[in-house]
């Protein structure tokens, strides 16, 4: 994908990644995703602002020949130091020998640590300006969005925020680059959301009131379209996300061997539904985490259903409460139901687990011994009814 015109003077020389890969090494990206790198040009100065993966370092130079010489690079604003946004720094630098490398304090500080190439370089606080020649780029500190180093870069004449990872989604861009050239509910903004961002939700609350009255014209994020139409669409769709609305959904996620857990799980899906419950069921055997997360951050309640599995709980089950303890999901009531052949200690097994994530637990907890029987269909009866009372109270 070609360099391209934003407005005049800004140009995103980014990249795609189609690579079959996870991103970070944990989240599926089966629609790519872009790293969106982007020139400035002012009167007397040029910024490249962020550059993109190593990976993609070659088409990313190949790009900023079409605008410019890479040597007429004066400053390498660097909005996050995540490798998919600084992977190219080196390579670069090597193009750039003179340019100075902006950022926070702590970007310079890991910058120096990642990267082999010496550079000068130019630490800014909150609000701090620098000039271009009529075109001025004033930096804000954004911490956590997504790493504790992050500031976003506003171009206050043109009014253009490049946000970083805050406000990004995963998808290729496939040759298109704005928001009314592309089909953005097929872009997976939430998933993004939801794997990288989530966990640092008040923090994108506070960056949310630090650009409120921030004339946006045009929003460029690190990942995604450039927001030229509606550059507030992606801004309401994560304050919506970090808030702590839910919506009126189960969850059910589940795991089974040999369709005990299945069954149960498929018996209290039938009974949301047919109480018109907006209710979504994952059988981790056939779902990665990110997707369960995407729909777990604004469920209001979830069931969880593990077998036995060598005494303990299901692997699958496990993984995925890792997942939640680490992104810190909300806390949000959880019911239990497990079964077992033998013997099991598995209910406080889970209570455990769901307690470290911070989750509650909905009495009662079913214990079935292999396939559920009429008695714990009856148990199970009374669980649904406590759950729809949390999700729907005047039932
Ligand atoms: Fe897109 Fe946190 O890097």
């Amino acid at each position: 994908m070609a360099s391209k015109t934003i407005s005049d003077g800004v140009y995103w020389v980014g990249v795609d990644d189609y690579r079959d890969i996870l991103f970070e090494g944990l989240w599926p990206i089966p629609n790519g995703v872009s790293y969106n790198s982007y020139i400035v040009k002012g009167k007397e100065k040029i910024a490249l602002i962020d550059t993109v993966d190593k990976y993609y370092a070659k088409n990313f130079i190949t790009n900023i020949k079409e605008v410019i010489e890479p040597s007429s690079i004066d400053y390498i604003v660097l909005n996050h130091l995540e490798p998919d946004h600084s992977g190219a720094l080196d390579q670069i630098l090597q193009l750039a020998p003179n340019a100075r490398v902006v950022g926070s304090r702590l970007a310079i500080n890991i910058a120096k640590a990642y990267y082999t190439q010496k550079f000068e370089s130019i630490q800014v606080n909150d609000g701090e300006t620098l000039q271009l020649g009529g075109c001025t780029l004033k930096f804000f500190l954004t911490p956590w969005l997504h790493w504790p180093e992050t500031i976003s870069t506003y171009i206050i004449e043109d009014k253009i925020l490049f946000s970083g990872d805050a406000f990004g989604t995963f998808g290729a861009l496939n040759g298109k680059l704005f928001d009314d050239e592309i089909d953005l509910p097929n872009m997976e903004m939430k998933r993004y959301f939801a794997d990288i961002v989530s966990h640092y939700s008040k923090f994108v609350i506070k960056a949310g009131e630090k650009i409120k009255n921030l004339p946006i014209k045009t929003l460029c994020t690190t990942h995604g379209p450039v927001y030229r139409k509606d550059p507030s669409y992606p801004i309401k769709k994560y304050l919506e996300w970090s808030s702590d609305r839910d919506e009126n959904k189960v969850l059910i996620i589940y795991g089974s061997m040999y369709e005990h857990t299945k069954e149960l799980a498929e018996y209290f899906e039938e009974n949301f539904k047919a109480k018109n419950i907006l209710v979504k069921s994952f059988d981790l055997s056939r779902t990665h985490p990110s997707y369960v997360l995407t729909d777990l951050i604004d469920a209001k309640a979830v069931l969880i259903g593990t077998p036995t599995y060598e005494g303990s709980i299901f692997p699958l089950i496990t993984n995925m409460l890792e997942y939640i303890r680490i992104k810190g999901v909300r806390s949000k009531p959880f019911g239990i139901f497990a079964n077992f052949s033998w013997g099991s200690n598995i209910i406080e097994l889970l209570k455990k687990k769901l307690a470290e994530c911070g989750m509650t637990v909905v009495d009662p907890t079913i214990l079935t011994k292999g396939r559920a029987l009429d008695d714990d269909k009856r148990k199970a009866d009374i669980l649904f009814q406590k759950i729809l009372e949390i999700v729907r109270p005047n039932d």
